[in-house]
């Protein structure tokens, strides 16, 4: 990642640290920008003794909140949080985000769904004017409904292509044990249309559109400061 872009995506990880305090039950986001803000929150807690929780949304959130020293909590012990925090693949103007360049969605859905707030830390290169015009939408599917989903998708006018692994012979495999279609479109014109027939797909397990979902989103420059855009 070239410096510049890790400066940004600090700025925005160790703003949201920052905002965390004693009590907070909080979600733990996936991906390099949330891995920063995790690591700052655990300086925090070591530095201050800040007493807070987290659900982790992936393995690798679970492990580097562990290495970091933040205590890890489940829904099931903690199903209301604080404040979640999370990167994005894309941001609108309209706080409808992407996520899923690392298969974590569904998890991450899960718990932004139970936060009072729900933040997500980008750098400048991820606000878009159209959805979906430069990343993928990841949908995490049963494995034995590939070809019926892939249809869907193309319905939709996507071009669906199967997550394959990198060091791994065939598919990606979620933390679920599922399988990820990348669906790329030239533009997600309407985004609500989109989830709607996907949650109806047999099959679908989640998709990484999160609409009406987002409380703020902190946009990190290569400076190191950081620009705030909050959903009212
Ligand atoms: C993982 C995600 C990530 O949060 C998203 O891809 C952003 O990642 P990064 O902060 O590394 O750019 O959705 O499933």
């Amino acid at each position: 990642m070239p410096d510049l872009q890790k400066a940004a995506k600090r700025a925005a990880g160790e703003q949201v640290a920052s905002m965390i305090t004693s009590g907070m039950k909080l979600g733990l986001g996936t991906g390099s920008t949330a891995a920063m803000a995790i690591e700052a929150l655990g300086v925090r807690i070591q530095k201050e003794g800040l007493q807070v929780c987290g659900v982790p949304t992936s393995f690798a959130s679970e492990r580097l909140a562990r290495e970091c020293g933040i205590p890890l909590t489940t829904l099931d012990q903690t199903p209301v949080l604080d404040l979640a925090f999370d990167g994005a693949d894309e941001v609108d103007k309209n706080f409808i985000v992407i996520k899923g360049r690392g298969a974590a969605q569904t998890r991450e859905k899960i718990v932004a769904a139970q936060a009072k707030r729900f933040v997500i830390l980008i750098d400048e290169g991820k606000l878009v004017d159209k959805l979906g015009t430069r990343m993928p939408l990841p949908v995490e599917i049963v494995p034995m409904a590939a070809t019926p989903v892939m249809n869907v998708l193309i319905a939709l006018g996507a071009r669906p292509e199967i997550r394959m692994g990198l060091r791994k012979d065939g598919p990606v495999v979620s933390d679920q044990g599922l399988w990820i279609l990348d669906a790329m479109f030239n533009e997600i014109t309407d985004p609500e249309h989109v989830n709607r027939v996907l949650l109806n797909t047999p099959g679908v397990v989640d998709h990484g559109l999160f609409i009406d979902m987002v409380t703020d989103v902190l946009i990190g420059l290569s400076d190191g400061s950081v620009r705030t855009m909050a959903r009212r």
